[in-house]
């Protein structure tokens, strides 16, 4: 019989790459540097094995010495880990592609990415700036580049070594198809918000009959209103299982073929984020027929600018 204990150390296959990815994962979309380095370190002394950054989130560095400090303790070495960063809008342009990802790895302090992914679909003015606007503060995006022109030059990176696999966020299910029928590499993993709120079927059920991983963001409900940590099915899915919320939205979204992503700067919930196990069959129906809301709590797949990233004053 299958310890429903193991659950939290599920790898899901991977159609290019590392081989298999962590299904549970630690994301560090945290907006103070020392909390980000704290909350890193902590995730992996909990047991998480994935890791999510991105060059937009300027949190590359403070992972990057996380891990290195985690790694000179001896207990768990560079291969044990699999660190995901992502290329930015402003990037788009293929004689960007490489640059960025080589400048996002030596901030992490490492040869190569587990994965790269396009951070999202829309191409913004290339340059410095992150968050490029005009006079009246509209975002000044690039039409001279296609998402086709920026994966090519993805799939030049994986030939290069600068990363294992590949893939896409943000994106819809119609943009997934097209990348997938025209790409020479494959995305490997696509990676978008979901949820109870949001569980994203068709997207997932395109996943999966073509090899490839949704990885799940906001898992929790990244804390914004409506609480999922507060829906009545959640609540008490968990009392019935002596669980607590986030542990039965995790395992819920690991049983139904998805990866989560979850993040918290409190050193007791990334604990309790770990100790997830497996829900009965009978729950992860329950909760997947019985929640009736759809919110998506992130716009950012509308524009490009990111939903849960203040904008600089
Ligand atoms: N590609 C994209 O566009 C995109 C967009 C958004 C996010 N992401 C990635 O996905 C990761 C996860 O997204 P997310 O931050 O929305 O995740 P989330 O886990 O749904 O939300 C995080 C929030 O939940 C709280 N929390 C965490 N564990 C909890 C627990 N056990 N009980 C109660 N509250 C808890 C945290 O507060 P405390 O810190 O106070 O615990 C924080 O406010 C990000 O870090 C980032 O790596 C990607």
């Amino acid at each position: 019989m299958v310890n429903p204990d193991d659950l939290r150390f599920t790898k899901m296959p991977l159609s290019c790459g590392s081989g298999a990815m962590p299904a549970l994962g630690f994301g560090t979309l945290i907006p103070d540097p020392v909390a980000t380095k704290n909350a890193a370190k902590a995730a992996l002394e909990a047991g998480f094995r994935l890791l999510d950054t991105a060059e937009r989130y300027k949190t590359e560095t403070e992972v990057g010495a996380a891990m290195q400090e985690v790694f000179k303790q001896g207990k768990i070495k560079r291969e044990d880990v699999f660190v995901i960063t992502k290329l930015w809008n402003t990037n788009h342009r293929p004689e960007r592609v490489k640059p960025a990802c080589e400048a996002s790895l030596k901030k992490l302090q490492l040869d190569f990415a587990d994965l790269y992914l396009i951070h999202t679909p829309y191409a913004f003015q290339p340059g410095d700036d992150q968050d490029p606007r005009d006079a009246n503060g509209n975002v000044i995006y690039d039409q001279g580049v296609t998402l086709l022109d920026t994966w090519t030059a993805m799939e030049g990176l994986v030939s290069q070594g600068k990363c294992k696999a590949i893939g896409l966020s943000d994106v819809s299910l119609e943009q997934v198809q097209d990348i997938v029928k025209a790409a020479k590499v494959k995305p490997a993993v696509v990676h978008v918000e979901s949820h109870p709120y949001l569980p994203q079927w068709d997207l997932l059920n395109y996943c999966k009959a073509n090899g490839i991983v949704l990885q799940a963001f906001a898992a929790l409900g990244h804390s914004s209103e409506p609480k999922l940590l507060d829906d009545p099915v959640i609540v008490a899915v968990a009392k019935r299982v002596n669980k607590t919320p986030a542990q039965v939205l995790l395992a819920w979204a690991i049983q139904r073929g998805t990866a989560p992503l979850t993040t918290s700067k409190n050193p007791s919930r990334i604990q309790e984020n770990f100790q997830v196990s497996a829900l009965p069959d009978d729950a992860v129906k329950e909760i997947s027929d019985g929640i009736k809301s759809r919110i998506r709590f992130n716009t950012v797949v509308n524009t490009g600018i990111p939903g849960f990233i203040p904008r600089a004053k």
